[in-house]
């Protein structure tokens, strides 16, 4: 695998590729790697001839300077975690190769960025536009892979790639969990032993009322997830909506659409995470 930090010596290297017909698929990441995103990897090699791994702790869409401060750091070990899992070339460029000027761009994707994490972390859906769009012009992938973990970046990422008249497909990819259910995030690293135990509760409440949610209504359900999280120690939520999987607007019953998504955040001390669940059963 070749470490590539520049956008010129991508474009020279990727050329090439391309010359001899070969398919590239991309992953964008911030790096502090973990297995959900070998899973993207894993992915993308399957699928195409090349693979390329962006690591890129991307400043313009965190709207609190303490998370972009705190956020996992770990180039050397994302390196030789790719290397082992059959990435052609990981791409790790400074800020001031991506951003050699302030990007003005101000993207609107009404109305899948003004609800959830949206509405909490205002500015944040501009900036992933921002570097993922110029990511996508460095690129020029074939496929591009994303975790539904991040279910709201996801489809606001395919409606860029419709607004922009993008020539790539975005292929979503499933949550990956440790052994007890919490949803991999590079964000886990940075909770304490104490918290990390705490957080496990997410993804048990969001899995119960799956059950729960087979014999009770909508509205029931969305009371059963608030109440438990509630009854947390230690966690203060943010949000917990019931919504379409395509809109991302909240529904009020089941029947309202057939493909319903239960997206949550919360911090588990000074954490933030985000985690949810699709619901398959209906009344
Ligand atoms: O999901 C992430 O890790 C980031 O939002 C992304 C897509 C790499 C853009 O910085």
């Amino acid at each position: 695998m070749k470490v590539v930090s520049t956008i010129s010596e991508l474009r020279d290297e990727l050329d090439v590729c391309r010359a001899l017909g070969k398919s590239i698929g991309f992953v964008p990441t911030m790096g502090a790697l973990h297995r959900g995103h070998v899973s993207l990897v894993e992915r993308s090699v399957a699928e195409n001839d090349i693979t390329v791994v962006s690591i890129f702790v991307n400043p313009t869409q965190f709207n609190d300077k303490n998370d972009l401060k705190n956020y996992p750091r770990t180039l050397e070990a994302d390196c030789a975690l790719l290397e082992g899992v059959g990435a052609t070339y990981a791409f790790a460029p400074e800020v001031s190769e991506m951003y050699p000027e302030p990007d003005t761009r101000v993207f609107s994707f009404s109305p899948l960025d003004t609800v959830m994490e949206g509405a909490c972390r205002p500015g944040h859906f501009n900036g992933v536009a921002q570097i993922v769009s110029k990511l996508f012009y460095a690129v020029e992938p074939h496929k591009a892979y994303f975790g539904e973990k991040d279910f709201q970046q996801l489809a606001i990422i395919r409606k860029m790639v419709r607004q922009l008249n993008l020539n790539l497909e975005i292929v979503g990819c499933p949550i990956v969990r440790e052994d007890d259910g919490l949803a991999m995030s590079s964000r886990n690293m940075l909770l304490t032993a104490e918290e990390r135990v705490r957080a496990v509760n997410i993804s048990r409440i969001l899995k119960e009322s799956l059950e729960y949610a087979k014999e009770h209504t909508l509205q029931e359900t969305k009371k059963f997830v608030e109440e438990q999280i509630a009854a947390i120690d230690g966690f203060v939520p943010e949000y917990f909506q019931i919504v379409d999987g395509n809109t991302l607007q909240q529904i009020e019953s089941w029947e309202d659409s057939d493909y319903r998504v239960g997206c949550i955040a919360l911090f588990c001390g000074k954490i933030r995470l985000i985690d949810n669940i699709t619901y398959v059963a209906s009344l």
